[in-house]
């Protein structure tokens, strides 16, 4: 029998046929189109003998995994959040992260204004009503949402997404656009997103429509949380298309019951696929499955992008999207 002497790898979760075929033609492929959600456990026996996994983003990569997979040279995200990795440690133990960044930003930025809309025009609400049977006639204040052209757009997190819904806002909607980030950009990006920059208070308290767009740390966990929402205007809304943990769930279920804030629209949730009891109940929140970069050329994109990382790094030794710069060992 034959020995390959092709890396192998280990693709997570199911894939476009194309792009593990791509991968075939490089590696011995260990992959999971039947989409089985595996336990870390499982996932740890099946990266024994590997040398690089393609990850969705939730696989959890730290140093007890690394410690007991001593063959893994790199972990290819097929997203661009990478808060399942503990970059440090991966370092520490010569493990190359990498990231699908750029391909999906107009498309998530796409869908933030999207679900701002649907939030702030009470889309979601109003067609429930209507297939619920309840439509008899028409009112003068039926489903009043609130105002979005003209208004103030707040963006928290000013990275390329953030960019994007700025300049939406800014030029296709005349919003007036405010930002905080932790630094600021500088003044010709500025002037091309027609961005000013403010500070974190301000932001909350000038905000109309408040969009999340921050990456996800023990730093930014709960970033958003009562303390914040009591700044905001009673008729504001919230976006939160960054991750789960960046907003306190329950305390913004609560503030959405007592009408702290008029509404809010949510991609993403502590914990998820779970999502809080409370935000199930209130009807002031546009409810989605982290779907923000889904649509089929974008995700086809990112894991081409991510296939790449795994030949550029494991066959030609340069990845394109590192975000943990390492030489890689060719033994
Ligand atoms: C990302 O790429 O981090 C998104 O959240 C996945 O769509």
């Amino acid at each position: 029998m034959a020995i390959s002497t092709k890396p192998a790898i280990l693709v997570v979760r199911a894939i476009f046929p194309e792009v593990l075929a791509k991968l075939a033609q490089h590696f011995d492929v260990e992959s999971n189109q039947a989409d089985a959600l595996w336990t870390p456990e499982q996932l740890q026996a099946k990266l024994q003998g590997k040398q690089g996994v393609f990850t969705m983003g939730a696989e959890r990569i730290d140093a007890a995994v690394l410690a007991a997979c001593p063959s893994l040279k790199i972990c290819a995200n097929m997203t661009v959040g990478y808060n399942n990795f503990d970059l440090a440690a991966m370092t520490a133990a010569g493990v190359l992260g990498t990231n699908a960044p750029d391909v999906l930003t107009e498309t998530t930025a796409d869908f933030g204004f999207a679900l701002l809309m649907a939030t702030a025009r009470r889309i979601a609400e109003a067609e429930h009503f209507l297939r619920g049977g309840h439509w008899t006639r028409w009112s003068y204040d039926m489903f009043a949402g609130s105002e979005i052209h003209g208004s103030t757009l707040a963006i928290l997190g000013m990275g390329r997404i953030g960019q994007g819904i700025a300049r939406r806002g800014a030029l296709g909607f005349g919003m007036k656009v405010i930002y905080h980030n932790r630094s600021r950009l500088d003044a010709a990006t500025e002037a091309d997103c027609k961005a000013a920059f403010v500070g974190k208070d301000e932001l909350l308290q000038t905000a109309d429509h408040l969009v999340l767009v921050l990456p996800y740390s023990a730093q930014t966990h709960h970033t958003i949380s009562a303390a914040e929402l009591a700044q905001m205007k009673p008729t504001a809304t919230l976006i939160n298309i960054a991750r789960g943990g960046i907003v306190d769930d329950a305390a913004l279920a609560a503030a959405l019951r007592n009408k702290t804030i008029a509404a809010a629209g949510l991609d993403v949730f502590e914990g998820e696929p779970h999502v809080h009891p409370d935000l199930m109940t209130v009807p002031n929140v546009v409810l989605t499955p982290h779907i923000a970069s889904a649509t089929l050329g974008t995700r086809l994109a990112m894991a081409h992008l991510a296939a790449d990382n795994l030949i550029g790094y494991l066959i030609h030794g340069q990845a394109l999207t590192a975000l943990n710069p390492l030489s890689v060992s060719q033994d």
